[in-house]
């Protein structure tokens, strides 16, 4: 756990960037550092790992004040990573990945294969190796400095705004493949950005700073989207709060149909008299074909094999978010949802009167 004990930095110049912080970033989990440019993200994060000292308060790591230990021990155990990653230019990726195992003096060949090994963890094909950063896509070496962070395999991780420097595709790729190694690593992770949406999406909590270096709220991103402390907070959150705290809210509770469930192998004439105005039809296996409307079918036999479905929407329910839910209504033509399983057998029919009921609690709810 790092913990921060009213922190303040004030540079020689007289700026304050930082103002009696407090907070604890806890073992294991992603406490994300967020706010506008200059609210004193950076130097929050470098004076964990002791590139600058605080000129008042503490800043513990488990429990121990950081300014009693001397850097490069402390450096052991905490990984930096940084925008646009600052690999050497002139050091293979290898070497870069290698380089604090070179420094703690392990032998090159264990340095090495360990880099290897660290590649192929981020993602990155091994046969990168032999190139040279400038040989690279920002993406791709984005992952080498997270791969070079995590070389000596510390504790701790700093982050400071590491993805800001990529397109938006391989910003969201690099974010879900962070999310997947901390589920495998459990790491003690400080991350900086100044994009709310990467901090909803990758913190366990959520610190937002406002410009003097003050904490206006630390909250679990659920919270933060729908109880923002004060306007500075509602207004750093910006638009389309209210949906996206649907990304919070687990689908699991929305109530199924399914006798609005039908088999590919039914007869056209079995289902044509149903005063229901969509059915879905699935395959033998239980998996989605598509909406049919029975008042739309053909006066005929055979079986619904034989008629043309409507698009449809699907989405998990023991797993995904009620915003998951929502989307797949929106796919399909009847305004209904398709809940599936894991494998993707169709539980059932969630209904845009369910979900309209389930949004109406939700903002209720927030009514207080
Ligand atoms: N060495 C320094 N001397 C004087 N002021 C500094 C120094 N370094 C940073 N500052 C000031 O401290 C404040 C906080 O800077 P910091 O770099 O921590 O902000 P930040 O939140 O990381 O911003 P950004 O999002 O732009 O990276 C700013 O006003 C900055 O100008
Ligand atoms: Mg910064």
């Amino acid at each position: 756990m790092i913990t921060f004990d009213g922190v303040t930095k004030r540079y020689p110049d007289g700026t304050v960037a930082v103002d009696e912080l407090s907070l604890e970033a806890p073992t294991g989990e992603i406490t994300v550092l967020v706010g506008p440019s200059g609210c004193g993200k950076t130097t929050s994060l470098r004076m964990i790992n002791r590139m600058i000292d605080p000129s008042a308060g503490r800043i513990l790591l488990d429990g121990a004040d950081v300014t009693t230990v001397d850097p490069p021990t402390l450096r052991r155990g905490i990984g930096y990573v940084i925008q646009q990653a600052g690999l050497f230019p002139h050091r293979k990726i290898v070497d870069n990945v290698a380089t604090v195992p070179y420094l703690l003096g392990w032998d090159r060949k264990k340095a090495r294969s360990r880099a290897m090994d660290l590649l192929e963890l981020v993602g990155l094909d091994p046969g990168l190796a032999g190139r040279y950063p400038f040989q690279l896509s920002g993406g791709q070496q984005q992952r080498v400095g997270v791969a070079r962070a995590l070389a000596a395999d510390p504790p701790v991780l700093l982050m400071d705004e590491p993805f800001s420097a990529v397109d938006p595709i391989v910003r969201a790729s690099l974010q879900d493949e962070l999310l997947r190694l901390q589920a495998e690593l459990n790491k003690t992770i400080v991350f900086v950005t100044h994009d709310i949406d990467e901090a909803v999406k990758l913190g366990d909590r959520v610190a937002v700073l406002r410009v003097g270096g003050r904490l206006a709220q630390l909250a679990a991103p659920a919270e933060l989207l729908a109880e923002p402390a004060d306007d500075f907070v509602r207004e750093f959150l910006g638009r389309d709060r209210g949906i996206r705290r649907l990304s919070f809210i687990p689908a699991d509770g929305l109530s199924l149909r399914t006798d609005l469930v039908v088999p590919v192998s039914a007869d056209v004439s079995s289902v044509r008299g149903t005063a229901e105005a969509w059915l879905a039809v699935v395959d033998a296996e239980g998996g989605p074909l598509g909406w049919i409307a029975p008042k739309d079918l053909p006066d005929s036999g055979g079986t619904l094999a034989e008629v043309p479905a409507a698009p449809y929407g699907t989405f998990v329910r023991g797993r995904d978010s009620l915003r998951a839910a929502l989307d797949a209504t929106l796919l399909s033509p009847s305004g209904n949802a398709l809940a599936v399983d894991g494998s993707g057998r169709v539980e059932g029919v969630v209904t845009r009167e369910a979900l309209g009921e389930a949004l109406t609690r939700i903002a209720e709810d927030a009514r207080g």
